[in-house]
């Protein structure tokens, strides 16, 4: 009796100390992706989900040994939101790093979380330069403002154009974008005005009576994405499309989400961006066929393609630290180098920001739908904000 209580307290103690080794061996890595998948910023969401979706399909949901688990969560495009769901993310669910953030906002909200819980955040998609700079846990796999909008700056003035308005989202990328458009115009010799208006619900009839009234050789827009169709819509009510004014600015307005429903008012739109559904690599040619076959009616924009990269980044940091999060990921993230759909990237060791092409395109029609086709390269361009902070 006694040898069998004896024999099976150790029999039970070895089966618990084996059933704890298997279960740590096999707990998962846990990444909270936190996107605006309802609301106007949605197709952002859907455009990033769908791509980390795909890369997760392509390469696997084992990294270093461990299952990957994704959790989506959908922050409707509100900041306290983000926030709640990414303290919720880290304490309950103990993510290893959180990833997505749709628009600037929603990246600065949980920054403080990142920085006291030692969690890796990801930006996949918000744009301001300054949004790294708010922890030194934050990674950014998107692009910044500055980044695409002076080799506009540059190619405008190059080109022809001397008297410019500018109408930008009044908020973080939006005033970062009129300012590298302004700043870099002017050094060469060009005129500026400057509009903003509002991010939320816009009206932008009065602002284009304005532009049309100023007579500018271009107008520079800065929409986020998603919003380019409504300003494209109010641009031909306007008569702006029959007014000789060149339509110029980064990619955003021109986004391949909804690029293709846009018409013919596109056509012959310039704009500098790192992506484009029509980059001609092989690399870009085998994305977009499986988005497109793992999505139907779905084109991937520049947000798929932040998102894609986002989970390379993640999965090539856990292979370097054997599945651990915390600092040695965000180190092991730092100087990583990789061919993306967009081109060659790197992440700038110094700031934690994207490294990459920017690319000057003109919107034409192939095959009978819209496409913002590259006609320019700019190699290896660093956010000149932080540039300028750091040389
Ligand atoms: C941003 O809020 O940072 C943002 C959102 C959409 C864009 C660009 C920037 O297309």
């Amino acid at each position: 009796m006694r040898r069998r209580t004896f024999l099976g307290a150790a029999g039970a103690a070895a089966v618990a100390l084996a059933l704890s080794g298997a279960a740590l061996a096999q707990e998962a890595v846990k990444i909270g992706l936190i996107l605006p998948m309802t609301g106007p910023f949605a197709s952002t969401g859907r455009q990033i989900e769908a791509a980390a979706k795909l890369y997760m399909q392509q390469q696997g949901d084992t990294v270093a040994g461990r299952k990957i688990q994704l959790i989506l969560k959908d922050d409707t495009g509100v900041a306290d939101v983000t926030k709640r769901l990414a303290q919720e993310l880290i304490v309950n669910d103990k993510i290893a790093v959180m990833a997505g953030f749709g628009l600037t906002p929603l990246a600065l909200a949980p920054a403080p979380l990142a920085t006291q819980a030692k969690v890796p955040q990801v930006v996949m998609a918000a744009a301001t330069a300054t949004i790294t700079e708010a922890s030194p846990f934050i990674v950014r796999t998107s692009f910044t403002l500055p980044q695409a909008t002076v080799p506009m700056a540059e190619w405008a003035a190059e080109n022809g154009i001397k008297k410019v308005v500018t109408l930008v989202s009044d908020y973080g990328p939006g005033i970062d974008a009129e300012k590298a458009f302004t700043g870099a115009f002017t050094a060469k010799g060009g005129q500026v005005e400057n509009l903003r208006v509002p991010l939320a619900n816009p009206d932008f009839s009065p602002f284009l009576q304005k532009v049309a009234d100023a007579k500018p050789d271009a107008l520079f827009v800065f929409v986020p994405s998603g919003i380019g169709a409504q300003f494209m819509k109010q641009f031909v009510e306007r008569g702006l499309d029959k007014s000789g004014i060149k339509l110029i600015g980064p990619g955003d307005v021109t986004d391949d989400d909804i690029l293709n429903g846009m018409g013919d008012v596109a056509l012959g739109a310039i704009t500098t961006q790192h992506y484009s559904a029509a980059h001609d690599s092989p690399e870009n040619k085998a994305f977009v066929e499986a988005f497109k076959k793992a999505n139907p009616n779905m084109r991937p924009n520049f947000m798929a393609v932040g998102g894609y990269d986002g989970m390379h980044l993640i999965y090539e940091g856990l292979k370097k630290t054997g599945g651990q999060g915390g600092q040695a990921l965000i180190d092991a993230m730092k100087g990583m180098s990789w061919t993306s759909p967009r081109g060659p990237v790197s992440i700038d060791p110094q700031t934690r920001d994207i490294i990459q092409n920017i690319y000057v395109r003109k919107v034409e029609r192939r095959d009978g739908e819209l496409y913002n086709v590259e006609f320019a390269t700019i190699p290896n361009v660093k956010d000149p904000v932080k540039a300028a902070k750091f040389n």
